[in-house]
């Protein structure tokens, strides 16, 4: 079976730089890279998802997470990096994002039909089961 993978990225260079090295991998039909906000895109997607991956700026994890969760098929994977955010979370940090992580966190473990575990690898991993 042949998958495909769907990128988003806001920052025009970075969308470029990956564009190019898709289409020198030859990777091009099997990777779309959509530029924009993934606030903005994630609405309009249609297409039903085996897995979510979010590395994106950290304030915006909370509604990320809101818009990815219908994307999903049951069974599917919602993975975000950072979920430990250096050691802040744990603290309890102030900064707007070490809040955002820890609102996102709480948001995805308490969340219905979800089955979530941070691994405490690197920076933390969160990964979320859609039931
Ligand atoms: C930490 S980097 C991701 C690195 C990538 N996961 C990797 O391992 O190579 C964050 C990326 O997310 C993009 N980004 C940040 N906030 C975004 C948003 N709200 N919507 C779309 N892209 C965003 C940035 O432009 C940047 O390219």
């Amino acid at each position: 079976m042949k998958g495909t993978v769907t990128t988003i990225d806001m920052n025009p260079e970075r969308v470029k730089i990956a564009r190019k090295n898709l289409a020198e991998a030859g990777l091009e039909q099997s990777v779309k890279v959509i530029e924009g906000s993934a606030l903005d895109v994630l609405p309009t997607l249609k297409d039903e998802y085996d897995m979510i991956f979010l590395d994106s700026d950290k304030d915006v994890y909370p509604d990320a997470f809101k818009m990815s969760v219908p994307l999903l098929r049951k069974g599917g994977l919602f993975v975000a990096d950072n979920a430990l955010w250096g050691g802040d979370v744990a603290k309890g940090g102030k900064s707007k994002d070490t809040q955002a992580m820890i609102k996102f966190n709480r948001m995805v473990t308490e969340a219905r039909g979800m089955s979530t575990v941070i691994v405490p690898l690197r920076d933390g991993v969160l990964v979320s089961l859609k039931e």
